[in-house]
């Protein structure tokens, strides 16, 4: 099987928010760490899938926190698809607590959601924020 591309984080994905974009750059380095060990054979998920656990929970409240502040017209959508995330990440959570390996199913489905989604989905509501708030922040 062909090997896991490392994901980058560009200016131009930006969501006008330096703290949320700081995360974003934090969850792309640790999904790197995960591809890395993946492919050194250290294929142990428990810890990292934790990490990526804890982190995302808290990623995705500040995120909530600002789409309701700025009252946000795509929230519920955008909840829902954090949502559907989590729940799937629950099923990964269960196979590594049972001892499971890092499967290159479970890598390329996260790093798939969560390049996608914050490219394509948080920018959105970054575009949003620098419309009603032209100069951000
Ligand atoms: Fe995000
Ligand atoms: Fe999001």
């Amino acid at each position: 099987m062909a090997g896991f591309n490392l994901i980058h984080w560009d200016q131009k994905y930006t969501v006008h928010v330096d703290a949320i974009d700081q995360q974003h750059q934090k969850l792309f380095d640790i999904i790197n760490d995960l591809i890395g060990r993946y492919e050194e054979n250290e294929k142990k998920c428990y810890d990292i899938i934790e990490q990526l656990v804890d982190f995302l929970a808290e990623h995705f409240r500040v995120e909530r926190r600002l789409m309701l502040e700025i009252n946000y017209p795509a929230f519920a959508a955008h909840m829902q698809q954090h949502d559907n995330f989590m729940n799937k990440m629950e099923e990964f959570i269960k196979a590594c607590r049972s001892g499971e390996n890092i499967t290159a199913e479970m890598l390329a489905f996260l790093e798939n959601w969560i390049f996608t989604h914050t490219t394509n989905v948080d920018t959105k509501y970054g575009e949003y924020l620098l419309k009603i708030r032209p100069k951000g922040k």
